[in-house]
């Protein structure tokens, strides 16, 4: 019988945190232009920034979140909070998109911002470091791989 072999590209983590640096440089540009936009580019931003975020909450939640079972109570409160930050998240998109005033979508955007800037923050400074504890580095590799390939970026 073949041996298995290991996985060798990055770890879903990696591949999370490159996706926070990427998405928070969108965020930056939108920012610098925001007090200037009317409210076509106002929902336009939303439009870009409910891709990205959704593309990504989308892999949190399905490969990341769902692959710990049994998870700690600390652990257990870290995910939950996460889980009701996309789903606010969410929410905010949701809004947006109906929204008929610029000032309205201006405030609702700078919400969203700061929104996505704390979740990340808490995301890289407590969550990742949890789930790292519970998975092995070949776990990570594998579910990394499995996002490559749900991204049609890479076959492994
Ligand atoms: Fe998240
Ligand atoms: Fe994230």
């Amino acid at each position: 019988m073949a041996a298995v072999q290991p996985h060798t590209g990055a770890g879903l983590i990696e591949l999370l945190l490159g996706e926070h640096g990427c998405i928070l440089a969108l965020v930056r540009s939108m920012e610098r232009r925001l007090a200037t936009m009317g409210l076509a580019e106002l929902k336009g931003c939303g439009a870009a920034l409910e891709a990205v975020l959704q593309a990504h909450a989308v892999e949190e939640d399905q490969l990341l979140f769902a692959s710990l079972e049994g998870v700690p109570p600390q652990l257990h409160t870290a995910l939950e909070a996460m889980y009701g930050e996309h789903e606010e998240m969410r929410r905010l998109l949701e809004e947006l998109r109906n929204v008929r005033q610029a000032q309205r979508a201006r405030s609702m955007l700078l919400r969203l911002i700061e929104l996505v800037r704390e979740h990340f923050a808490v995301e890289e400074r407590v969550l990742f470091g949890l789930v790292r504890e519970r998975l092995s580095e070949e776990r990570l590799r594998e579910l990394g791989c499995r996002y490559a390939q749900r991204r049609g970026v890479e076959s492994c």
